[in-house]
């Protein structure tokens, strides 16, 4: 029932998105991390937001399994379902970057649909996509909370990379790998700071 309201009119507010900006002095944009379960996504997206929070900016964690708790507390794991969760976590998104925030998502958000129609929301260049690249034998053989367990004995149905299907990007803006030595969350938040840097999001 996506785009059923009728008879509506946008109200434009006198306060708009650059005088935001200034205001906070950093550019607004949605940080979208997606990877499979257990590839460390939230651990990253903490790291992030603790960086850009030491550097004086602005920032707000959307995490999948956190939302789930409230206000997508009405979603189950069916493809209808988690498409409806990116979705919301999109327009979500979308109203912390035009309120100035930088915001960080971290959900599985397995389909590239759903995920290409969320960069499609953003204002160009807003939306920046972070693979966090871990393959499935590293995350299972991590199993945190044991869900690739349940999902390997069957108590668990259509547990992403196990029985439902996880569509790496194919072209994103920073693709997250472990590297020899092992790079922790906080490593990795560092290379996309590098990047906010780079694209001037930070003044
Ligand atoms: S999705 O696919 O984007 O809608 O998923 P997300 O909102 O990120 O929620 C993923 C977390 O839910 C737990 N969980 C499952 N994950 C995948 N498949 C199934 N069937 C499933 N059931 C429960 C799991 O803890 C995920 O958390 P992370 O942090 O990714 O490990």
């Amino acid at each position: 029932n996506v785009g059923s309201s009728t008879n509506i009119v946008w109200y434009e507010c006198s306060i708009g998105r650059l005088e935001r900006q200034k205001l906070l002095q950093q550019k607004g944009c949605v940080i979208w991390i997606t990877g499979l379960s257990g590839s460390g996504k939230s651990s990253v997206a903490c790291a992030l937001s603790r960086g850009l929070h030491n550097r004086g900016k602005l920032s707000y964690v959307l995490d999948g399994d956190n939302v789930r708790h409230g206000l997508n507390s009405d979603l189950s794991f069916t493809a209808e379902d988690r498409a409806e969760n990116i979705r919301r976590i999109g327009e979500v998104a979308k109203l912390f970057a035009d309120a100035g925030v930088i915001c960080i998502t971290s959900l599985i958000s397995p389909y590239r649909r759903e995920r290409d129609a969320c960069r499609a929301m953003m204002t160009e260049g807003n939306f920046i996509e972070v693979f966090l690249d871990v393959p499935l034998h590293v995350c299972e053989a991590r199993d945190p909370k044991g869900l690739y367990k349940l999902a390997r004995s069957g108590k668990i149905r259509g547990f992403t990379g196990v029985d439902d299907p996880y569509e790496p990007p194919l072209d994103c803006e920073i693709i997250l790998k472990q590297k020899r030595g092992c790079s922790s969350a906080c490593d990795m938040a560092k290379e996309v700071i590098m990047y906010l840097e780079e694209k001037r999001f930070l003044h």
